[in-house]
């Protein structure tokens, strides 16, 4: 207690000196001013006489209270600052988006819109379990008795093949990659050996855990990795965007940046607007070009800040299956020394066989200098089952901010290398078994069949379909247009089996090739040409609801919009 005491005096003593040191520089200020001024003749003498009135004014006050005015005052213009600089980027971030969106919200607000978006939640429960096909399957009973195993797996045989009709179809976009039973069974095999494998465990599960090892090493090779360059798998392509933005962000932080931010194409992956959500960063959309449908590499540039953790390109990417210039990304990154994560999910194990099979496309990997991590889905054109993705990275720098390591866990010290704490060696096992066996000029046929359906079904739609507007020059894997009426495209396509992706901001169609559906193209340039004409015609139907549902999200304020669609998360649960 005595030394708190001390120590208060000694501040007072300080505080008190100080502040009379500062009302002596004050007054000689003063002084100086009041000699230099009053030489000045156009200067009234009336002010003089006003300052004065203040000096002896300010002599009325102690020292001690002159000084804690002092402090109060530079403590209310700090704040001050402080509001006027948030309302300023308040003021910055508004949008014409977000006046628009505010402006939908109030009057969706209104009754009758209120009751609009009541009646199409209830059409949307009705018609979900339709969509689900719930009616297809009994109820499953969890008994107190043993059950013949033979007999469940019977009814699990059965309820697969309700999914066969569709998936089988060899018209679904993207959704089912390998549709070929001899690859699949390859894949089954390698996962039963290592179906309760825990990767956690690795001095348990040793041969998982070089197979995992083994299995990035492909990735590296194919993306061109250098000798520094390493990685890790996930269980998706989301789950590879998720680390890669933990990573750069716990990067940033570790580096000062207190309020991180990524800048990604407005045509990014949801899943970076997912990262942003969950880690706190703040995600800055940069347009794309109207004609490339690329980036906009100017505004790119200057959505540079002190405060950027990382810029993002897609090759391709989701909506309109086009590659953003990674080239020019590259040059940025470097420039302004700014990681660069290349989405490669969708296309990864397309493009790495382009290059085999004669198709030259523009510079996307590691041989990119300023590329410093990639995702790739191995679950896709890698042709392994669902759940598995690879994360690669340049360096091994920005790798071990992807780790997870609590040391003080009092069940021991917890190490993992992504977010997943147990997780299967099954997947490793299939993905292995999957890639070795069918070998690179598989993969490389496969590449070739899907550039040409994709460049076929581009030039067919452009020629025979003037008044539908293809987005960009798409060559990758997929083709996505718009045009008047697209819904009824939409709708019509659905009606002969099609499974299109309904794209948004502009309303859109897309298609993505795969091995599953590559030979099929020819019908699908048939079909779209008979809507089209049907529509030149001015032939119109009547829509089916789960077109008319698809189109009314189109333009809702994502608020709005997400409190339609839970009904859609709940009937996935329910
Ligand atoms: C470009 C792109 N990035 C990321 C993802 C996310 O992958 P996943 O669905 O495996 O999480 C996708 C999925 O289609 C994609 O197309």
């Amino acid at each position: 207690m005595e030394y708190l005491k001390k120590s208060f005096l000694i501040i007072f003593r300080i505080f008190k000196r100080l502040s009379r040191k500062g009302l002596n520089l004050i007054e000689n200020t003063h002084d100086l001013m009041y000699k230099n001024l009053s030489n000045l003749d156009f200067i009234p003498k009336k002010y003089f006489t006003r300052l004065n009135d203040l000096e002896l004014n300010l002599k009325t006050y102690s020292p001690f209270t002159l000084m804690t005015y002092a402090i109060i005052l530079l403590i209310i213009f700090q704040l001050t600052k402080k509001v006027i600089r948030k309302s300023y980027n308040f003021i910055q971030n508004i949008s014409l988006k977000k006046i628009k969106d505010f402006f939908i919200i109030l009057i969706l607000k209104l009754p009758k819109y209120q009751n609009e978006i009541l009646k199409a939640k209830q059409e949307m429960k009705i018609i979900l379990p339709k969509i689900f096909k719930n009616n297809s399957y009994k109820k499953i009973e969890f008994h107190d008795n043993k059950q013949d195993e033979y007999s469940v797996l019977q009814k699990l045989s059965q309820m697969s093949r309700v999914d066969d009709k569709i998936i089988n179809s060899g018209k679904l976009t993207g959704a089912v990659y390998c549709g070929d039973n001899k690859i699949q069974n390859i894949a089954g095999d390698a996962a039963k050996l290592y179906v309760y494998s825990n990767l956690l465990h690795a001095d348990m599960y040793c041969s998982a855990r070089f197979i995992e090892s083994q299995v990035i090493k492909i990735g590296l090779d194919l993306f061109n990795g250098k000798e520094d360059s390493c990685g890790m798998t996930t269980s998706g392509g989301t789950m590879s965007i998720l680390a890669a933005m933990y990573a750069y962000i716990k990067r940033g932080r570790n580096n000062g940046i207190e309020n991180p931010e990524i800048i990604v194409p407005i045509t990014a992956h949801a899943a970076f607007f997912k990262a942003a959500e969950i880690f706190r960063a703040k995600l800055i959309t940069i347009p794309i070009d109207p004609i490339t449908c690329q980036v906009n590499l100017s505004k790119v540039k200057s959505a540079i800040s002190k405060n950027t953790v990382c810029i993002v390109g897609s090759c391709p990417n989701f909506p309109h299956t086009i590659a953003d210039d990674i080239e020019k990304l590259s040059d940025l990154a470097l420039k302004y020394k700014v990681p660069l994560h290349v989405d490669c999910c969708l296309g990864g194990f397309l493009i790495v066989f382009y290059n085999k099979a004669n198709i030259k496309i523009p510079k996307y990997d590691f041989t990119l200098p300023g590329v410093t991590s990639i995702s790739a889905d191995l679950h896709k054109y890698g042709l392994c089952p669902k759940g598995i993705s690879l994360l690669l990275f340049s360096k091994r720098e920005y790798r071990r901010f992807a780790y997870f390591i609590y040391p003080h866990f009092m069940g021991g010290t917890y190490i993992t290398t992504s977010f997943d704490g147990s997780r299967t060696g099954c997947l490793i096992a299939s993905a292995y078994a999957v890639l070795t066996s069918l070998g690179k000029n598989y993969y490389t046929n496969i590449a070739k069949r899907i550039h040409e359906a994709v460049v076929k079904t581009r030039d067919f739609i452009k020629k025979q379909c003037p008044k539908l507007k293809i987005f960009g020059e798409p060559f990758i894997c997929g083709v996505a247009f718009k045009g008047d009426k697209i819904e009824y495209i939409y709708d019509y396509l659905q009606k002969k089996g099609w499974h299109t992706n309904y794209i948004m901001n502009p309303v859109g169609i897309s298609f993505v090739f795969t091995s599953a559906n590559m030979e099929n193209d020819k019908e699908l340039m048939k079909d779209i040409k008979e809507v089209y004409d049907k529509i030149e015609k001015n032939e119109l139907w009547d829509l089916a609801t789960s077109t008319k549902l698809y189109g009314m999200t189109v333009p809702l304020p994502e608020s709005v919009a997400s409190n339609t669609l839970d009904v859609y998360a709940d009937a996935l649960l329910d």
